[in-house]
């Protein structure tokens, strides 16, 4: 049965995913795990190549990972980093969720405190 508060273990999970980011250059690790409708956690960090437009955000790794895995249906996101509140996503990742994980919660964690978790919906950060 699905977890009806699943926002600790979805940090949990974006706190250990942030470990396996490659961010040599700005060394910002961030750590993303996705919540699909069925349950699953579905993990993604940044990861970075020298000029910045090449980089791929925490969250777009998770979402293109869960998606050519087939899933297709998500309740949340989990990001994390060692920023104040947390990390925000950037435009390309909104835009990206709100096309396919439209209805999910979004939550937000600074990785040094992560008890104190934000939400936001897509609709909010659009
Ligand atoms: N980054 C993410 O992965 N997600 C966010 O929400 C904010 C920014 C990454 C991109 C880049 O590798 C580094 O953080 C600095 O911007």
């Amino acid at each position: 049965m699905p977890n009806p508060n699943p926002r600790r273990a979805l940090v949990t999970a974006a706190l250990k995913a942030q470990q396996t980011a490659v961010a040599p250059y700005s060394n910002f690790h961030v750590g993303a795990a996705l919540l699909t409708a069925s349950g699953k956690i579905i993990t993604g960090a940044n990861v970075e190549r020298a000029s910045y437009g090449l980089t791929c955000c925490a969250e777009r790794v998770a979402l293109f990972k869960a998606l050519t895995q087939g899933e297709h249906a998500f309740t949340g996101i989990a990001v994390v980093a060692a920023a104040d509140g947390g990390p925000m996503p950037c435009g390309a990742c909104r835009q990206l969720l709100a096309e396919y994980a439209p209805g999910a919660a979004v939550w937000i964690a600074d990785s040094r405190k992560p008890s104190r978790i934000r939400q936001f919906s897509i609709a909010q950060l659009l």
